[in-house]
């Protein structure tokens, strides 16, 4: 069950406002700060929240490491290569602080919320100056004004997990793109992850909060709307909100192009495709990651569905929505995986003819219920595994994309091709880069195409005129 959320208090954010206005008002305070983020379209959100709360000191936005006041790590704990490369690199930057004493460093983010990591950053990285957890995001300025005024140094990690902090000022990434992130948390616990252990319970936001924001976002140009949430399809569980209902709603609103993040197949219900087929302005992609084609792995990932069911889900989505792209993620070597398991993935991926995939090696995760399984891979064994399934999720990136030629879209058109200044680039409603002929003028548009060519990652087209 869900827990019912509670809402950071007006005063907490009112101390936050003060905090940041009396920062701006520091001499001496730093001038420029540099996020570095991991992981996650989650953290890449956040990384959004804390550069609006510096903006709103007055910082601006360094180009790199080297030249920054403040460097915030956004952190990802998912897999064990994504912490080692963030503590790599803050390692690293402990040597940058040798030629400037004045260096803040931060890390901030799933990593952080882990169990004992606190301990951990305060006994090994004592250079580190601010360490906040993923419910900590809002204290920022607190925690800043601590250390600047009195040299403190800030280790927050809350205890109550279950608060969403309304509101917030934020510098997003895009002027025509934009992340709203709808639900905090995961109630799921597949066997393998980390992510309900660092994000807490599943929370979601009132429907009212997401259609002001979306409004806001539609008056000033964006042209597209991503919905964040570890699994969007339980939005609104213990209320009456449902996704399907937000989807409508935000539909009816008139974003030109609506994508959402990430679908758990055991919860894509009929009524969710049915909104995406009477939709007019949903995006025809969806995220819809199955993990494994095995049924004996998929019971042991705790993932709630058999590859049987995850096909026919599959099936209705594609007879009510024709065209629709799929995307997924797969994880090779789950502890106990079989060559003849592995090799139905294999085949899942075959049958599905995915856009693309995300591929993962298993990744032991302490606390989790998988790392404490006998039959953990060797990486001899996982290397090859993955190496053979990325062939076969290329061959159905080429596929997929082959049996595009010829066909509209629709580009959403952000930056000017690199290799060729008459070419313009974005994305198609099924989230394949798009090159086509254009200028400067057309950034920010959805233009409409024809598919012409197709290439590894990305599809050629040509203008729709008039009239076609
Ligand atoms: N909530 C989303 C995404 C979670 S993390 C979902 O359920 O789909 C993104 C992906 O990382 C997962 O889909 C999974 O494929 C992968 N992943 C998570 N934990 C992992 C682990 N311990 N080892 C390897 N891959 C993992
Ligand atoms: Fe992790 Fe599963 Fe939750 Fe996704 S649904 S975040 S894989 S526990
Ligand atoms: Fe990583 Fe946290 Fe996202 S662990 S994948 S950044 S939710």
């Amino acid at each position: 069950m869900s827990k019912t959320p509670t809402y950071v208090t007006p005063e907490a954010l009112k101390r936050q406002e003060d905090a940041i206005e009396r920062i701006a008002a520091l001499p001496g305070k730093p001038q420029t700060y540099h996020i570095v983020t991991y992981g996650c379209q989650m953290n890449a959100h956040d990384s959004e929240t804390l550069a609006g709360m510096l903006e709103g000191m007055g910082m601006r936005e360094a180009q790199d490491r080297l030249t920054a006041d403040l460097v915030l790590f956004n952190t990802c704990c998912v897999r064990d290569n994504a912490e080692r490369r963030a503590l790599g690199n803050v390692n690293w930057l402990k040597e940058l602080r040798r030629g400037n004493p004045d260096l803040i460093i931060g890390v901030c983010g799933c990593m952080v919320q882990q169990p004992q990591m606190a301990q951990k950053i305060l006994k090994q990285y004592p250079f580190i100056d601010l360490a906040f957890g993923t419910h900590n995001v809002y204290e920022l300025p607190e925690m800043l004004e601590g250390l600047l005024t009195s040299g403190k140094r800030a280790i927050h990690l809350a205890e109550e997990e279950n608060q969403i902090a309304e509101g917030l000022p934020m510098k997003r990434q895009s002027a025509h793109k934009a992340f709203i992130t709808i639900m905090y948390g995961c109630n799921n616990y597949c066997s393998y992850c980390i992510v309900p252990y660092v994000r807490g319970r599943e929370r979601s936001r009132r429907m009212d909060d997401i259609l002001r924001e979306a409004e806001g976002l539609l008056q000033s140009g964006v042209q597209e709307i991503m919905l964040l949430g570890q699994n969007v399809n339980s939005y609104g569980n213990g209320t009456q909100e449902t996704f399907p209902a937000l989807l409508k709603a935000l539909d009816a609103l008139g974003v030109p192009r609506i994508r959402f993040m990430t679908s758990h197949p055991k919860d894509l219900s009929d009524a969710l495709i049915d909104v995406m087929a009477s939709g007019k302005h949903i995006a025809r992609h969806m995220h819809l990651p199955v993990q494994s084609g095995s049924d004996a792995i998929l019971a042991a990932m705790n993932r709630h569905y058999t590859r049987e069911k995850y096909m026919e889900r599959v099936a209705s989505l594609r007879r009510a929505v024709p065209g629709i792209g799929l995307s997924t993620d797969l994880i090779v070597g789950f502890p106990g995986e079989t060559e003849a398991q592995y090799q139905d993935t294999v085949s899942l991926v075959e049958e599905v003819g995915y856009d693309s995939a995300f591929t993962f090696i298993y990744s032991a995760r302490e606390g989790t219920a998988a790392a404490k399984l006998p039959g953990q891979l060797p990486e001899s064994v996982t290397g090859e595994r993955i190496a053979r399934l990325i062939r076969t999720v290329e061959q159905g990136t080429q596929r997929a994309h082959a049996s595009m030629l010829g066909k509209p879209e629709h580009v959403l058109v952000e930056s000017i091709s690199k290799r060729d200044g008459a070419m313009v680039s974005g994305k198609g409603s099924r989230g394949i880069t798009i090159v086509l002929p254009g200028s400067q003028e057309d950034i920010g548009k959805i233009i409409p195409v024809t598919i012409t060519q197709s290439a590894a990652n990305t599809l050629r087209a040509t203008r729709q005129t008039e009239g076609e």
